[in-house]
């Protein structure tokens, strides 16, 4: 069978299939819910301060650091669950200072940085900047519970000048002001702007008014639904299903240190293979090995970069996960070793429906299905409530859904990927992980499906969306093991807050429309703010038909997002960058060699985004906070603090106003310089992106390849563009791009600063305790120091010999 029995319908299919959803979101509906009563007593611990209300509610503050406080309610009935949460990866805070003042209105929380005034009767909290008393957020109402259905609620003031960032994965514009937004893990193909919810669920946002910002975490894996002013100009709200109101709430008044903080909480990314920022190819699907192989010959002899090759679900026998099909892949290993060999790796899918294939008793002697049978055997499998199996419909037909809120089962399940990592498969990609079921994709006749949730027992409601977050940890924790020298490399669909400790993630089934290629912008930088760094989108679409336009605008995009991959669905025409002509081609392969010129760059800035959450691909708003203009800009994004990118995302424009925050810039092509604090109209022919250097950034680059492992970064190149005081200063960060060596410090960061022709290099730093364990390059190199300024160009270039230097460049 050349097809999937269940082909991804076509964009006019998928759009019906959207509507005929049931209506997901919930308003914030106030009629039945019923307030928490005013304040009656308080206990205070080194920590928390407990509430207890005139209704036997309890509302705990803790204190975790100055700048994070979590609000915890518990209403009558409600039943206290452990505290437990699947999303949270940091629980030991050391003990941060704090004061308490009691006044017969209200009390008030003191740290250095935060106030939180709790006004006794209506029970309402108020979270302000400690030092300029600024108020950052006010309950709009007390917090809410409707006994008869556990829906509880909460509501802020909305402010006149508020504007909303982050909720993870929404098909939806930078600033979430006047929306609203479910959080429903949901596979929804052919997504366009406005469809809500899609894949994942990240109930984490930013706040912002008067340039201060806030953030705040709703811990609460149920449906839930957040309305950003979008039901009036009074508040803002949350609500969920069931679950509890819990939620952390994070002083800034910096976007940065919100992100960071943010990321402590719930994890940051891991550091990816180097080979995983290359570029990649996937279809749905390639098959035989030799068509993958000639895929792979074609990029080679058309001298186009390409790091990785993905085999969609045709590579299995009859889509059971962790078999494969040995007419059309006789021997993975060789296989793979053949492709490893041209600087190639393979991702296989791994999709978590597991084909249901009991023993059939008319064919005693048929082979049997190993990860069914295990898993039945252990009971590894989901159940409803009356113990029946959970058997749902994708690929394979009738399929069955491991319960991942089991250690064992999770372990299991991470063990089963030695199937494919034995064979030398370098990475997973893990799919339809919502979970998605043909049969009900909206979820509404699964509630009665059983997680064993530590022991708890606890329904669909909580987990469909935390259903993604631990599937992706039980795959990356099976890769750990299985390859303890390498860095997992897992991508997935859907996921929760905290995802982004195991896994990548890409935007799932999009259009090949520019208008899809725009919502690229706004869906990447949201993701960064909610701590999720690695990030991208099928190029040039998934479902659709391309042309040497969109395929030439989404790659110029596409070249500067971590995740680079061109992937299409099986009933369109193909995208690999020859498809449509050699000019499009061409265009692919300039901006294809360009990501691996800045290689150094993004790696660089991709680690500063593992180490610290801070976002490799940013809005402009983050680098600039103040700035009023960048509060609302869908259509430009940085790199890092050094690269602006103005991609053209609109068909048949060639050419597009730019807006330079204050400050210098530099056009990164012609290297003139541009005098910030304006909007100028630029012209991009088709074969150009405008993309400009921040006036005081050093950028390390270094030369083409065409896959990460071809060459060493030699000569390191460091281009450097001074600021209006003719000062710059940047970083470079190194280490072996494979192993988790760098966990244990060996790595290599070097820091140079520019002052007016003087040019400071640091001597390279590790982590590890020993000095001499730092990361050493491959092979010797050179260093060459390019300085862009005052319309001329100065070099100077030397050998790299480890040493600090000051050099005067003339
Ligand atoms: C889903 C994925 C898509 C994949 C297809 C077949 O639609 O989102 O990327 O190609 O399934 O596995």
């Amino acid at each position: 069978m050349n097809r999937a029995p269940f082909p991804i319908p076509s964009v006019v299919a998928a759009s019906a299939l959207l509507l005929s959803t049931p209506a997901a979101s919930l308003a914030l509906d106030w009629t039945n819910l019923a307030p928490i009563g005013p304040v009656s007593s308080h206990t205070r611990t080194a920590r928390t301060l407990e509430l207890r209300t005139a209704d036997n509610s309890t509302v705990t503050l803790s204190i975790l650091a100055p700048d994070l406080v979590r609000v915890r309610t518990l209403f009558p009935g409600q039943p206290a669950s452990p505290d437990h949460s699947w999303a949270i990866a940091k629980t030991d805070w050391p003990s941060t200072t704090w004061q308490l003042s009691e006044s017969p209105t209200a009390l008030s929380i003191t740290t250095a940085e935060l106030e939180i005034v709790i006004n006794r009767d209506p029970l309402l909290i108020t979270f302000l900047d400690a030092k300029t008393k600024q108020p950052l957020n006010r309950d709009e109402r007390p917090m809410a519970r409707d006994p008869k259905t556990a829906r509880v609620a909460a509501a802020k003031k909305l402010g006149f000048d508020e504007h909303f960032y982050g909720l993870g994965e929404k098909a939806a514009r930078l600033d979430k002001r006047r929306g609203r937004f479910t959080m429903w893990n949901s596979d929804t193909p052919g997504y366009v702007e406005g469809t809500d919810p899609i894949y994942q669920s990240i109930p984490f946002y930013i706040g912002w008014e008067n340039n201060a910002c806030y953030g705040l975490f709703y811990d609460n894996s149920h449906r839930s639904t957040f309305d950003m002013g979008w039901s009036g100009q009074d508040y803002t709200g949350f609500t969920a299903e069931g679950g509890e109101l819990d939620y952390y709430f994070f002083g800034g008044p910096s976007m940065k240190k919100i992100i960071s903080r943010y990321t402590e909480l719930t994890g940051r990314m891991p550091m990816p293979p180097l080979w995983a920022l290359g570029h990649q190819q996937s279809r749905y699907s390639y098959y035989p090995d030799t068509m993958v192989e000639r895929v792979a010959a074609e990029y080679r002899q058309r001298d186009l970069p390409l790091d990785v090759l993905y085999l969609d679900i045709h590579y299995m026998d009859a889509y059971r996960v962790f078999t494969w099909d040995k007419t059309r892949f006789p021997d993975p290993a060789a296989f793979t070793a053949r492709l490893d060999k041209q600087g190639i790796k393979v991702v296989t899918i791994v999709d978590p429906g597991v084909k249901y294939e009991p023993a059939d008793p008319a064919k005693p002697n048929a082979p049997r299905y190993a990860v069914y049978e295990e898993g039945i055997a252990k009971d590894y499998f989901l159940r409803r409530k009356d113990g029946s199996l959970y058997i749902g419909e994708v690929w394979p037909g009738k399929s069955l859904f491991v319960d991942y809120t089991k250690a064992d089962a999770r372990a299991w399940w991470g063990d089963w990927h030695r199937s494919l990592t034995d064979v030398g498969i370098a990475g997973i990609w893990t799919d339809m992980n919502e979970p998605s079921d043909f049969i009900d994709k909206s979820g509404a006749t699964q509630m009665d499906v059983v997680f064993d949730d530590l022991g708890t027992r606890t329904l669909y409601g909580k987990h469909r969306n935390l259903f993604a977050l631990n599937m992706a940890r039980a795959t990356y924790e099976g890769l750990q093991k299985l390859k303890p020298d390498r860095r997992p490399f897992v991508i997935t669909r859907a996921g929760y807050a905290g995802v982004q400790r195991y896994a990548v993630v890409w935007t799932g089934d999009n259009n090949v429309t520019m208008d899809s290629v725009a919502l690229n912008i706004p869906m990447f930088a949201s993701l960064g703010l909610s701590g999720q760094a690695f990030v991208g989108a099928d190029v040039p679409g998934f479902i659709g038909r391309g042309d040497a336009e969109i395929l030439a605008r989404s790659y110029q995009l596409a070249s500067l997002v971590p995740l680079c991959r061109n992937h299409g669905t099986i009933d369109y025409y193909d995208h690999e960058p020859w498809r449509y002509g050699s000019y499009a081609e061409g265009i692919v392969r300039k901006f294809l060699k360009l990501r691996y010129r800045l290689m150094p760059y993004i790696y660089t800035t991709l680690e500063e985004a593992h180490r610290t959450g801070v976002p490799y691909f940013r809005p402009l708003l983050l680098e600039f906070q103040t700035d009023t203009n960048a509060l609302n800009l869908d259509d430009q994004f940085m790199i890092g603090d050094a690269l602006l990118a103005a991609p053209v995302v609109r068909a048949i424009e060639r050419g597009r106003e730019v807006y330079f925050p204050a400050g210098l810039w530099y056009d990164f092509w012609t290297h003139t310089p541009i005098n910030g604090a304006q909007t100028l109209r630029v012209d991009a022919p088709l074969d150009h992106m405008p993309l400009y250097v921040r006036g005081g950034s050093i950028l390390p680059t270094t030369v083409e390849m065409n896959h990460t492992g071809e060459k060493p970064w030699s000569p390191l190149r460091f281009a450097i563009y001074p600021d209006a005081e003719g000062r710059a200063t940047g970083t470079l960060y190194e280490d072996d791009g494979l192993t988790p060596a760098h966990l244990k410090g060996i790595f290599r960061r070097i820091s140079l600063t520019y002052d007016n022709n003087v040019l400071t290099i640091s001597a390279p730093v590790g982590g590890a305790l020993r000095p001499d364990q730092i990361y050493q390059p491959t092979a010797p190199r050179d260093f060459e120091f390019t300085v862009h300024a005052h319309g001329k160009t100065l070099s100077h270039r030397r050998r790299d010999d480890g040493q600090a230097h000051r050099i005067e460049i003339k």
